[in-house]
C-alpha cells in the first residue's frame, strides 16, 4: 500500500492528453479531471447567451454566478452547466475555434482553477489540461508534458472528426496551430512544460505505448517514495 498521489498531464492539442489520461486514471483507479472540458463549457455557454470574449466584464459576471459540474463515468465525463447536461456540444468546431480567446480571461481562470484544486484536494486525481503542472496543481508528485508534431495532432483530430463534421486535414492543421500560438502566447498561465515535468514526445509512440510510459513513472514515485520511509 501506498500514499495516494496527483498525476498532472499538459501539452498542446491533440498530444493525445485526454485518451492517455483516462487509461492511466483506469489503471490506477484514480479520477480522471479533463479541464479542456471546463473551457468548453463555459466557452458553448457564452457563446449561446450571445456574450462575446471581448467583453470580459460581462464574461467574468457570468462566469462568476455559473454552476459547472464534472461529472466522471465510465467512459465519457459529463459536464454540467447549471444542471444541464451539454457534452454533446463542446467538442464542435465552433467551441474549438474560440476556446482559446475565452480562456484568457482572468475572471474564467481563476474559477476554474479553483474548481480543479477543489477536485484533486483528496488526492488520487489524473488531470489533463495546459496549466496544471505549472499553476493549478504545482506540487502534483508525477507530471507529464505530452507533446506530437502538428502534422500528427492534426491527424489524429482529422480521423477523429472527418465523419461528423465538414473539415480539411490542412483546416485542422491550421486551427490546432493557432489555438497553441494562443494557449503559449496568453499572459495568465500559458501552456508550458513545467520544469520537473517528464517531456513526452508521443509522435512515434500508440497509445498503449504512451500509457505504460507513464505508468511506469507512477511506479518510480511510488518506489521513491518508500525509499524515504
Ligand atoms: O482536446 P484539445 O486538446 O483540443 O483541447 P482541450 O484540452 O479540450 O482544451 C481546449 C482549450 O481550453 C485549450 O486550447 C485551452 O485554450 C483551454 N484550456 C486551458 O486554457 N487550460 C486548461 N487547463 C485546459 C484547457
Ligand atoms: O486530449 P488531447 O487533445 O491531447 O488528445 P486526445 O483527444 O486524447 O487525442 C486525439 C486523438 O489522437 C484521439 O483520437 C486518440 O485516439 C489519438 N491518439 C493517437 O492516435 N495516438 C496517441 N499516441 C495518442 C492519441
Amino acid at each position: 500500500t501506498y500514499e495516494r498521489f496527483n498525476v498532472a498531464i499538459d501539452g498542446p492539442a491533440g498530444a493525445g492528453k485526454s485518451t492517455v489520461a483516462r487509461l492511466v486514471a483506469r489503471k490506477l483507479s484514480y479520477i480522471y479531471v479533463d479541464t479542456g472540458a471546463m473551457y468548453r463549457a463555459i466557452t458553448w455557454y457564452m457563446i449561446r447567451k450571445g456574450i462575446s470574449y471581448l467583453d470580459e466584464e460581462q464574461v467574468d459576471q457570468v462566469v462568476r454566478d455559473l454552476m459547472i459540474e464534472l461529472i466522471p463515468e465510465q467512459d465519457v465525463q459529463k459536464v454540467l452547466i447549471n444542471g444541464e447536461d451539454i457534452t454533446p456540444h463542446i467538442r464542435s468546431l465552433q467551441v474549438s475555434g474560440q476556446v482559446s480567446q475565452y480562456s484568457k480571461l482572468k475572471g474564467v481562470r481563476t474559477r476554474l482553477s479553483d474548481l480543479q484544486r477543489e477536485m484533486a484536494l483528496r488526492k488520487g486525481v489524473v488531470m489533463d489540461g495546459r496549466d496544471i503542472g505549472t499553476t493549478v496543481l504545482p506540487d502534483a508528485e508525477v507530471k507529464i508534458f505530452m507533446t506530437a508534431s502538428v502534422e500528427e495532432r492534426a491527424l489524429r483530430r482529422y480521423n477523429e472528426l472527418r465523419d461528423a463534421e465538414q473539415v480539411t486535414l490542412q483546416q485542422l492543421e491550421h486551427d490546432i496551430a493557432e489555438r497553441d500560438r494562443l494557449d503559449e502566447g496568453r499572459e495568465i498561465s500559458p501552456l508550458r512544460r513545467a520544469e520537473d515535468a517528464i517531456l513526452l514526445d508521443t509522435t512515434f509512440m500508440d497509445i498503449n505505448q504512451v500509457v505504460e510510459a507513464i505508468v511506469s513513472h507512477c511506479r518510480t514515485h511510488v518506489d521513491e517514495e518508500r525509499n524515504h520511509l
